[in-house]
């Protein structure tokens, strides 16, 4: 079982929590990698069609974490973009999580996860699980611990 952890970042939160969750995967013994999504542009302000320097193909692996910041109480457009010209998840279990400031509720977090999850429904697969990081929040670190506890568990 192959696992892709598909991230966006551009300021290294979510890649972050993203290499903290490969870690911990490896150190189960889980064969896993990271892979960024780099786009020519990543102003938020970038127009669609966005265009991709990297834009890893996911059909390598059996499971998918696709992993973004929350921009604008949405999900990043560079994240939306890439899941709209990503090749089928047909198969594939797949996971997410978005990282965001506002530790408070209604902030994007809920809307980017299922963002998310109606762009893999449209390349047919389902997200079983999905995880906010509030990076202001007082409980940061266990929202983190929580998240990695709950993939290897799921996995
Ligand atoms: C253009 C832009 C819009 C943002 N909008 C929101 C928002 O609506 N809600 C929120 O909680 N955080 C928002 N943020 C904060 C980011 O989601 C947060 O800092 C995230 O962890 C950044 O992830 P990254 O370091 O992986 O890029 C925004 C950041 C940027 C750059």
């Amino acid at each position: 079982m192959k696992i892709g952890i598909i991230v966006f970042s551009k300021t290294n939160n979510t890649f972050s929590v993203a290499e903290r969750l490969r870690v911990a995967l490896a150190e189960k013994g889980l064969d896993v990698e990271i892979q960024r999504i780099v786009p020519e542009n990543d102003d938020p302000g970038v127009k669609p069609p966005v265009v991709f320097t990297n834009k890893p193909d996911v059909s390598r692996y059996d499971v998918v974490i696709f992993a973004s910041p929350v921009w604008a109480f949405s999900l990043a457009v560079v994240m939306k973009e890439y899941l709209e010209q990503v090749a089928s998840l047909q198969g594939k279990r797949v996971f997410s999580f978005v990282t965001k400031q506002l530790a408070s509720k209604f902030t994007g977090g809920t809307k980017a996860n299922k963002q998310i999850k109606s762009a893999v429904a449209v390349k047919g697969g389902t997200v079983e699980k999905s995880f906010i990081v509030s990076w202001k929040n007082k409980k940061r670190e266990a929202e983190i611990d929580s998240l990695i506890a709950e993939i290897i568990k799921a996995v």
